[in-house]
């Protein structure tokens, strides 16, 4: 008898692509093809790329480059790369590596089967006109009570420094009646807590449906008990997704905002249209309606232009907002941006700044968790934890937390208080 063939994938870059890795080993699943997680026992290795920033991009070659010594043993190995680097440089990828099989972009890796299936090296990197999501296979059952659901894919923002309007298209929302049947089905499959996935998530249009309608319809859905929702332009904010941040449980206190400078000057240059004053006010209306709120934000240090008064301005901008966690990286050109034509800082300006700036979000991050200690938040425990009688889960903040409970079950939501906080993670014992 002969078994599965078996797929491995690596997934690079953002929470898109994990939901796109997922979908895919789901596709290549009705094919026959189960997971593994070792690239030494697979027919079948696919590398699910970013393009953002360049070693996230050069990272690829390196792995093809580690892959060589398995495709000559197996010359029936096929390699695959998907994602954005697949979207921005196509057949090139194969001129370079001619070790790789087939280049799928993310909005054709509904073809995958197919192409895995020619013969010869293939590339589709279309914006087929077909969605996907149609001609992909149903949710299959999923690994734990926590899932991601795409709802809109593409921007239109153009920032001047960004590759995803490139290589994701223009905004596409899916329509909510999908949405809403996919949630379900995810909720009969044991998942409590949905985070609603964009590139703009807020500039969601579903017919008239915005993201606060379907923020709103998916609270109705029994047995769904957590939603989240990234990643917002402060631009898209619309006043009901604010409200219901107030008055609708079920949505969870954690925003993930990204800012990218606190210089109105680098703002502008970076075609983010709006000021850091807005984004503030933006910022406080979030807090009004939900006091406890978690706010996290990105970072872009040492933007062409960018001066030491700049910078100043985002640190003050990172004092004023006190930020629960923040993800910040040194300007990387990207080619074909805007911003790739102008003179770039010399490194070891964005070294400092980068350093400066982490170890302000890192205080920040420390004093937020120290701020939870006594309080009594939800836990969805996800694990069992590494010691004995130790549930591990995410609180409603999204902070990882280690619970003492002999009894407790994965996919269980319980209350907890928490009792102690370390580098990364809470730790809080079981109420009730
Ligand atoms: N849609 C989201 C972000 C997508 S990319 C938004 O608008 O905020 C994720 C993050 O990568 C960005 O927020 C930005 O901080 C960072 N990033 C994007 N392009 C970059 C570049 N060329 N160099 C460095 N960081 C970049
Ligand atoms: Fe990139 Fe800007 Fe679009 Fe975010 S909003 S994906 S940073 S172009
Ligand atoms: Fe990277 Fe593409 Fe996501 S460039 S950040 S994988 S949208």
């Amino acid at each position: 008898m002969s078994s599965a063939k078996k797929l491995f994938i690596k997934t690079y870059g953002c929470q898109m692509n994990v939901y796109d890795s997922e979908r895919m080993a789901e596709a290549m699943g009705a094919e026959g093809y189960v997971t593994t997680d070792r690239p030494e026992d697979a027919d079948m290795v696919l590398l699910n790329t970013c393009h953002i920033r360049e070693k996230a991009s050069e990272k690829l070659y390196s792995d093809l480059g580690r892959l060589r010594p398995l495709k000559n043993a197996r010359p029936d190995l096929k390699i695959g790369v998907a994602g954005c680097v697949a979207q921005a440089e196509g057949a090139e990828i194969i001129r370079r590596m001619p070790l790789v099989d087939l280049v799928v972009g993310p909005q054709s890796y509904h073809r995958l089967p197919d192409m895995v299936k020619s013969k010869g090296a293939v590339v589709d990197t279309d914006f087929p006109a077909e969605d996907k999501f149609d001609h992909l296979p149903k949710r299959k059952a999923l690994r734990g009570p926590t899932a991601f659901l795409t709802v809109q894919e593409g921007c239109d923002k153009f920032c001047a420094f960004c590759v995803v309007p490139y290589t994701r298209g223009a905004e596409v929302s899916r329509p909510p009646e999908r949405l809403i049947a996919e949630a379900r089905d995810l909720v009969e499959r044991g998942v409590k807590d949905i985070t609603l996935l964009g590139q703009n998530v807020n500039a969601y249009h579903g017919g008239d449906w915005t993201l606060a309608r379907l923020v709103r319809e998916l609270a109705r859905v029994d047995g769904l008990e957590r939603i989240r929702y990234t990643t917002s332009h402060p631009n898209d904010m619309e006043d009901d997704l604010i409200a219901a941040h107030g008055d609708e449980a079920k949505l969870m206190p954690y925003l993930h905002l990204p800012v990218q400078s606190g210089s109105d000057r680098i703002l502008k240059a970076m075609n983010r249209k709006h000021t850091a004053e807005q984004y503030l006010r933006l910022i406080e209306r979030f807090r009004t309606a939900r006091p406890d709120i978690l706010l996290t934000s990105d970072f872009i240090v040492a933007f062409p232009g960018e001066t030491d008064e700049d910078h100043r301005a985002t640190m003050d901008l990172i004092r004023e907002v006190h930020y629960g966690a923040a993800y910040s990286f040194k300007y990387s050109a990207r080619p074909g941006t805007p911003a790739a034509e102008k003179p770039e800082l010399a490194p070891e300006i964005g070294d400092a700044r980068l350093q400066e700036l982490q170890a302000l979000i890192t205080t920040q991050q420390r004093a937020t968790q120290e701020a939870m200690v006594g309080r009594e938040v939800g836990v969805l425990y996800e694990k069992a934890g590494r010691l004995e009688n130790q549930m591990v889960g995410k609180s409603d903040h999204l902070h990882a937390v280690h619970v003492e409970d002999a009894a407790g079950q994965v996919g269980e939501l319980v209350r907890v208080r928490i009792t102690a906080s370390s580098t990364n993670s809470l730790s809080g014992v079981r109420l009730g």
